[in-house]
C-alpha cells in the first residue's frame, strides 16, 4: 500500500491554520498542484480529510456500492439550518428516500416546460433592469442572484421576492449569506473555539430564525389559498404521498426543505451565470458564436417558446465548459462504507473524502489544453471520448443534483435573452476573485450592456 501524500501540519491543529477561511477551496487546489498522485489529506480541525482528484481514483470513490455520501462537516453545520432536508439528510434517513421519490416528478423534463411560463417572466425582469442600467456598472453575481432565487421561489413555491423592485437584496439573502459564512468558518474551528464565541452564536441563531420565517411566511400563504391542487414543489409536498411508503411529509421537513430549496436552488446557478458571462467576455470567438446562435434562433423580439430554448446548442455548451471551469460547488464528500482501497492507497471506514472538482475538472489525465476554454469539447463525438469520472459538477449517483435540469434550463433562457438584447463588454477589465461559502462566485465582477438590435 502507498501513504496517501500530507503536506506537514503543527501539532494538534494540524493543517488548519495553513488554510485561509475565506477561501478554503482555492487552497487545497494550490496543494493538489504539488502532488501529482491525485490524491493528498490534510489534518483540519482534528479531522483527516482525504482529497482525491485523479479521475480514475474518482471513478472508485463514486462507485456507490462501496460509498456513500456522510453527513460530515460542513454539512452537518449546515444542517442546523437545512434540517433533515434532501442536501443535508442522511442516506439512512427513512426521510430522504421519501422526499426523493415525492420531488423527482417535479423536475422531470415535463415540469421544466410547466415552469417555463414564470421562468420566463423572471428572466424578462432581469432583462428590463438592465435595459434601464445601459452604460451603468452592473454587479453581475448580484443580478444574477436576483434572476435564480426569484426563479426557485415562483416556480416551486408560487412565492415572489420581488427581488428587481430593489436596489437592496432581499433580507433573506443577508442572512443566509451570515449563516453560511458561518458554518464555514465553524467548519475550520475545533469545537471548544466555536464555543467561546458567544457574539457570533447570537448572530448565527438570528440569522437561522430571519430564514426561517421567510419560510413559514411561503408555507402559510400557501395553506392560506387552499389546496390549489398545484404539482409545484410545495404542492407535491403538502399533498403527495410517497409512492413506495404511502408515508407523508411532516411540516417540520417541509419546511427544511423550503428552505434547503430555496438555498440549493438559486446559489449554485446564479454563480454559474456569473461565470459564463465572465467566460464569455473573455473569449470574443465564443461570445460572437453565441450572438449567431440567438440572432439564429431568437431573431425577433417575441418571447422565445420552450422548444425554442430547448434547440439551443452553442449556450448549453458555453454552460458545460463553464461548469467544467468554474464548478460553483467545488466539492462533495463521500465515506467508504468498510475499509477499502483505491488505486494504492487504503482508506478505513467512515474515511471523509473529498471530491476536488477544480483540480479534477483541469485533471491532464482527462482533460487536452485543460487551461483553455473550449466549447466544442462538448460536442457529441468529443463528449463520448471523456473519461467517465473527469466531469462532476452536479456530483455522483443518486445523492447527485435534483435540481440540474431546472438549472440548465433556467440558464439556457436567461443567457439567451441577454444575448438576444445586449452587447456585453467589461470596461474595467475584471481580474478573478473568488468569493467562497458554500459555492464559488465571482467576486464584484461588473460588466455593461448596451442595446444590439434597437437601432438596426
Ligand atoms: C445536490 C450542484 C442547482 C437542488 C447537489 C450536489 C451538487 C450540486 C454538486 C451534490 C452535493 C453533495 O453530494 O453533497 C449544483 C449546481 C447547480 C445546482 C452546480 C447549478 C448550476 C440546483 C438547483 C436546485 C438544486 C437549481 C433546485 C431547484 C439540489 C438538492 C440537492 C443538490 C436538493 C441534494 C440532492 C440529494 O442529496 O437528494 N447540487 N446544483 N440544485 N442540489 Fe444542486
Amino acid at each position: 500500500m502507498a501513504r496517501i501524500p500530507a503536506p506537514p501540519g503543527l501539532p494538534v491543529v494540524g493543517n488548519t491554520l495553513q488554510i485561509p477561511s475565506h477561501s478554503p477551496v482555492e487552497h487545497f487546489v494550490k496543494v493538489a498542484s504539488r502532488y501529482e498522485e491525485g490524491i493528498f489529506q490534510l489534518e483540519i480541525a482534528g479531522r483527516t480529510v482525504v482529497l482525491v482528484y485523479d479521475p480514475d481514483l474518482v471513478a472508485e470513490v463514486c462507485d456507490e456500492s462501496r460509498f456513500v455520501k456522510r453527513i460530515n462537516p460542513p454539512l452537518s453545520i449546515v444542517r442546523d439550518f437545512a434540517g433533515d432536508g434532501l442536501f443535508t439528510a442522511d442516506r439512512d434517513e427513512p426521510v430522504w428516500g421519501q422526499a426523493h421519490r415525492i420531488l423527482m416528478p417535479a423536475f422531470s423534463q415535463r415540469s421544466m416546460k410547466a415552469y417555463y411560463p414564470q421562468m420566463l417572466e423572471v428572466a424578462e425582469q432581469l432583462v428590463a433592469s438592465w435595459a434601464v442600467r445601459q452604460g451603468e456598472d452592473l454587479p453581475v453575481a448580484d443580478d444574477m442572484t436576483r434572476l435564480t432565487l426569484d426563479t426557485i421561489s415562483l416556480t416551486g413555491f408560487g412565492y415572489r421576492f420581488h427581488s428587481f423592485d430593489s436596489p437592496e437584496l432581499h433580507p433573506f439573502l443577508k442572512a443566509m449569506g451570515g449563516a453560511l459564512t458561518e458554518a464555514m468558518l465553524r467548519n475550520q474551528q475545533l469545537p471548544f473555539v466555536t464555543k467561546l464565541q458567544r457574539k457570533r452564536e447570537v448572530a448565527y441563531r438570528r440569522d437561522i430564525a430571519t430564514m426561517q420565517e421567510l419560510v413559514d411566511d411561503v408555507i402559510r400563504q400557501r395553506r392560506a389559498e387552499g389546496s390549489t391542487g398545484s404539482k409545484d414543489l410545495l404542492g407535491l409536498m403538502l399533498e403527495a404521498s410517497d409512492p413506495r411508503s404511502g408515508a407523508r411529509l411532516s411540516d417540520e421537513n417541509i419546511r427544511n426543505q423550503v428552505l434547503t430549496f430555496l438555498i440549493a436552488g438559486h446559489e449554485t446557478t446564479s454563480g454559474l451565470l456569473s461565470f459564463a458571462l465572465y467566460n464569455l467576455l473573455r473569449e470574443p470567438h465564443t461570445l460572437a458564436r453565441a450572438y449567431d446562435e440567438v440572432d439564429r434562433l431568437l431573431p425577433d423580439d417575441e418571447p422565445p417558446s420552450y422548444e425554442t430554448i430547448m434547440k439551443l446548442d452553442v449556450i448549453p455548451r458555453i454552460l458545460e465548459e463553464t461548469l467544467r471551469v468554474w464548478s460553483p460547488i467545488p466539492l462533495f464528500g463521500v465515506s467508504p462504507m468498510e475499509n477499502t482501497t483505491i488505486g494504492d492507497y487504503a482508506l478505513p471506514e467512515g474515511a471523509r473524502t473529498g471530491v476536488l472538482l477544480p483540480a479534477l475538472h483541469r485533471h491532464p489525465k482527462a482533460w487536452d489544453r485543460p487551461a483553455e476554454f473550449d466549447i466544442d469539447r462538448w460536442l457529441p463525438d468529443q463528449k463520448k471520448e471523456h473519461h467517465p469520472a473527469a466531469y462532476k459538477p452536479f456530483g455522483n449517483g443518486e445523492r447527485a443534483c435534483i435540481g440540474r435540469q431546472f438549472a440548465l434550463t433556467e440558464a439556457r433562457l436567461a443567457l439567451a435573452l441577454i444575448l438576444r438584447r445586449f452587447a456585453v463588454s467589461d470596461p474595467s477589465v475584471y481580474r478573478m476573485k473568488i468569493k467562497q461559502m458554500l459555492t464559488l462566485k465571482p467576486d464584484g465582477f461588473t460588466l455593461r450592456v448596451r442595446e444590439r438590435r434597437a437601432h438596426e
